[in-house]
């Protein structure tokens, strides 16, 4: 596990934009997993910005969202469909029929979906106040694969700032799992701000602590880069 501080998540996103554009360039056809929220939201506009200078295609990418609230509309403005399209997907020239989500109807199989594309080659993820890998909640089997949860009331409080009240917040998402996050060829996590802090530190200890299931990037060896602000690496133990 590598971790890289930078000033400010317009940095981190830039840095991380010029990785995978490397990658892309190497192989245009690599699958990406992709985090909502809004820390990988800086990453998108560089994503964008510098395809447009480069020249980059999409056109033979294939995308696989993390998670997605149980219960909302993919047109539903807070769905993560929503927000995909809305901040990466319609800029790019990405293929028809080449995002793919967890959802009620695939999540039995959407383990092997991704299997069968060749596996994720870059997965993005971001972290929750709780330690939250996608939805996968304080105590999540380190086995899991994609299922459907219910969210700790942690999240959906901190998630309830994007409804117009607490009670509009879906209670079930449908996510990958653990073990479906571990098999991804290479992983950038990104962590901003003072209230992710806590749960990088715990992270960070270098070992697998089922109450924290970001900890679970431990158990992969290599090709794991955490980014972080200043904020977010604050309570790093020396
Ligand atoms: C949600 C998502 C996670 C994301 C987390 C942090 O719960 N399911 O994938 O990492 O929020 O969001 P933010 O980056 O807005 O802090």
């Amino acid at each position: 596990m590598e971790v890289i501080i930078l000033d400010n998540k317009t940095d981190i996103g830039l840095a991380i934009a010029k990785e995978i554009i490397k990658d892309i360039k190497n192989n245009p056809k690599l699958n990406l997993g992709l985090a909502t929220g809004s820390s990988p939201l800086p990453l998108y506009k560089s994503l964008i910005e510098l395809s447009k200078l480069e020249n980059i295609s999409f056109k033979d990418i294939t995308t696989f969202n993390l998670d997605e609230y149980c219960g909302l509309s993919n047109d539903n403005k807070e769905s993560y469909h929503y927000f995909m399209n809305e901040n990466l997907f319609k800029y790019l020239d990405f293929s028809n029929n080449s995002h793919y989500f967890p959802s009620i109807d695939n999540v039995n199989n959407y383990d092997e979906i991704i299997n069968n594309h060749g596996g994720i080659d870059i997965q993005i993820l971001g972290i929750g106040a709780n330690g939250h890998i996608a939805f996968n909640e304080p105590n999540t089997p380190i086995d899991s694969v994609t299922h459907i949860t219910n969210l700790a009331n942690k999240t959906i409080l901190d998630n309830s700032r994007f409804f117009s009240n607490i009670d509009e917040v879906p209670t079930k998402a449908i996510t990958m799992g653990l073990s479906t996050i571990l098999k991804a060829k290479k992983i950038y996590l990104i962590a901003t701000g003072k209230n992710k802090a806590e749960a990088i530190s715990i992270m960070l200890k270098g070992k697998y602590i089922k109450e924290c299931p970001a900890s679970a990037l431990n158990l992969k060896k290599d090709n794991v880069y955490i980014y972080l602000d200043k904020d977010a690496a604050s309570l790093i133990s020396k």
